[in-house]
C-alpha cells in the first residue's frame, strides 16, 4: 500500500493520522483531500507540508469531478475517509451539512473508487451509531444500530451504504468505529480542548445536565494505529470497534481537568442538557484485539496531561481558531446558557 488518499486530513484525527503514516512508513505517499471547513486547518500539517511524499488537494468529497481528478492523478492503493461534519451539537443546530458530507460524500467517494477499481476503502465511523447504553454492557460490532443524533444518524447511513456496496458490488470496504478521541489538534469545541482553553482563561466550564453521562476516551494515536491495522489487515465487509478502556463521567473528567490545571471547582457550571443526550458509551474491542492484534496503549491520565501541555504550548493556534466563525457558533450554542 504505497499511495493512500486521506479525506479530511486537515481535521483533528486526519492530521494525526497523516503525520503517523509519514513517520511510520518511509515509502508511503499521502494525498490529502480536504474542503477546509471551519474544522479543517492547514496549520495542523505545517510540519509535513514540505515532505515530497505528501500532496494536498483542496476540495469537497461531494464533488465527483474533483474526486475523479484526484483518483486519476496517480496509482491509488486505497482511500481512507475521515472527512465529515463531526460535532453532535452542530448537528442539532443544523443537520443539513451532515447529510450532505457524511452521507452523500461517502457515496460519491465509493462510486469514484468503484470506477477506478481502487482496491481498498476504509470508512472511519463512530461508536455513536450504536446509540446509548444503560449502566451495564458494551457495544460490540453486533449491537443494533440505533443512532440518536442527526450526526450519528448520518454516520450510520454512511456505514450502511458501505455495507450495501460490499454486498451488492463486491466493494472492498471496511468500517471502523471508535469511541471519543482526545489529543493534540482537536478543534476546541469538543469537551476536552474546550474546557482546557476555558481554564487557561479562568472561564466557567459548561457541563451539560448533571454531568453523569459517560464517554469512553481513546487517545487519537491509538485510534490511528487501529485504522492503520484495519486498513492493512482488516477483512473486507467487516466492522471493527476501537475503544480506550477508559469510561469516565463528564463530571469526573471536569474534576480531573481542574485538578491537573490547578483551578478551583467553582468554575464548574451545570447548564441545560444537550437534547437527546446519549447517557453512556462503552466499547468491546475484542474483535480488533483478536483479528488485528490491536489494543489501546495510552494511559488516560498521562495522555490527558500531555494533551493539556500541548494546548498550553499552542495557545496561538487556539486563539487563531477561536475567532470568526467559531464565535458565531459559540454564541448560538452557549449564549443563553452561560
Ligand atoms: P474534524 O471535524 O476535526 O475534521 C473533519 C475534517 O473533514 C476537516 O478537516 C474538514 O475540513 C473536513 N471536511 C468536512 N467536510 C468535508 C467535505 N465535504 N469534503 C472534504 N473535506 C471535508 O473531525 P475529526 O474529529 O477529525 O473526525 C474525523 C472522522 O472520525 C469523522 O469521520 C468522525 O465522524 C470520526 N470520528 C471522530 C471521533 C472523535 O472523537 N473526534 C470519534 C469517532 C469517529
Ligand atoms: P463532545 O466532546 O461534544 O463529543 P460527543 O458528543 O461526540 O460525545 O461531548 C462529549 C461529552 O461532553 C458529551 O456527553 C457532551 C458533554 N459536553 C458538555 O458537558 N459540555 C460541553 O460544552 C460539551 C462540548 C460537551
Amino acid at each position: 500500500m504505497n499511495c493512500i488518499v486521506i479525506t479530511g486530513g486537515c481535521g483533528f484525527i486526519g492530521s494525526n493520522f497523516i503525520r503517523f503514516q509519514l513517520k511510520t512508513y518511509s515509502d508511503r505517499r499521502i494525498i490529502n483531500v480536504d474542503k477546509l471547513t471551519y474544522a479543517g486547518n492547514l496549520e495542523n500539517l505545517a510540519d509535513v507540508n514540505a515532505d515530497p511524499r505528501y500532496t494536498f488537494h483542496h476540495g469537497d468529497i461531494c464533488d465527483r469531478e474533483f474526486i475523479d481528478c484526484v483518483l486519476q492523478s496517480g496509482e491509488v492503493d486505497g482511500v481512507i475517509n475521515f472527512a465529515a461534519e463531526s460535532h453532535v451539537d452542530r448537528s442539532i443546530l443544523d443537520s443539513g451539512p451532515f447529510i450532505q458530507t457524511n452521507i452523500v460524500g461517502t457515496q460519491v467517494l465509493m462510486d469514484a473508487c468503484r470506477c477506478r477499481n481502487v482496491p481498498r476503502f476504509l470508512q472511519v465511523s463512530t461508536d455513536e451509531v450504536y446509540g446509548s447504553l444503560g449502566s451495564e454492557g458494551y457495544f460490540t460490532e453486533q449491537t443494533s444500530l440505533a443512532p440518536n443524533s442527526p450526526y450519528s444518524a448520518s454516520k450510520t447511513a454512511a456505514d450502511l451504504l458501505v455495507r450495501s456496496y460490499c454486498h451488492t458490488f463486491d466493494f472492498p470496504g471496511i468500517v471502523t468505529r471508535s469511541s471519543n478521541n482526545y489529543g493534540p489538534f482537536q478543534f476546541p469545541e469538543k469537551i476536552i480542548p474546550l474546557f482546557i482553553s476555558k481554564l487557561v482563561n479562568d472561564e466557567q466550564l459548561p457541563v451539560y445536565g448533571t454531568g453523569e453521562n459517560v464517554r469512553d476516551w481513546i487517545h487519537v494515536l491509538d485510534h490511528c494505529r487501529g485504522v492503520d491495522a484495519a486498513f492493512q489487515r482488516g477483512r473486507v465487509g467487516e466492522v471493527y470497534n476501537f475503544g480506550g478502556n477508559t469510561e469516565v463521567k463528564n463530571i469526573e473528567l471536569t474534576y480531573l481537568l481542574l485538578e491537573m490545571m490547578g483551578k478551583p471547582e467553582s468554575l464548574i457550571k451545570l447548564v441545560d442538557d444537550r437534547p437527546g443526550h446519549d447517557m453512556r458509551y462503552a466499547i468491546d474491542f475484542s474483535k480488533a484485539q483478536t483479528e488485528l492484534n490491536w489494543a489501546p496503549q495510552t494511559d488516560f491520565r498521562s495522555g490527558l496531561k500531555e494533551t493539556i501541555d500541548w494546548y498550553l504550548s499552542n495557545t496561538e493556534w487556539c486563539k487563531r481558531i477561536m475567532s470568526g466563525e467559531y464565535l458565531t457558533y459559540y454564541e448560538a450554542q452557549y449564549g443563553q446558557r452561560l
